[in-house]
């Protein structure tokens, strides 16, 4: 029996991976808009800038890994969902999905920008515990 990679199969091209990114940014920024928590409202700021920042720092890497080809689609994907109590540990587990896929690969920068997104992540949801 072949045992799957469930890790990897998760990002089998480097547009979701981008696409991801792009979809956590819009997400990120419609909780800052809607949350009637201040701490929240700044921290989601926070998170969204620094999306905005892995969006170009990732989707570049990415660029690099597999030059001259580009990305070949953009998934943008946003649900309406209110409840923004879970969004900080989603980009929590994305990033650790994508350290993951990234050592597995031995693409090493990748690792580290996924590592930085984990700790944008993390810092939110203690950012999320204040009032
Ligand atoms: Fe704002």
């Amino acid at each position: 029996m072949i045992r799957r990679d469930t890790t990897t199969e998760n990002f089998g091209d480097y547009s979701s991976i981008a696409s991801a990114l792009f979809t956590f940014r819009v997400q990120a920024h419609f909780y800052h808009l809607n949350t009637k928590s201040f701490a929240r409202h700044k921290a989601l700021n926070e998170l969204y800038d620094d999306l905005d920042d892995y969006i170009d720092s990732v989707s570049e890497l990415l660029l690099g890994y597999q030059a001259p080809k580009r990305l070949d689609k953009l998934s943008v994907n946003v649900t309406y969902d209110t409840n923004e109590d879970q969004f900080p540990e989603k980009i929590v587990q994305f990033a650790r999905k994508l350290e993951d896929f990234a050592a597995k690969n031995g693409l090493i920068e990748l690792q580290n920008l996924a590592a930085e997104i984990e700790g944008s992540g993390a810092k939110a949801k203690y950012l999320f515990t204040l009032s």
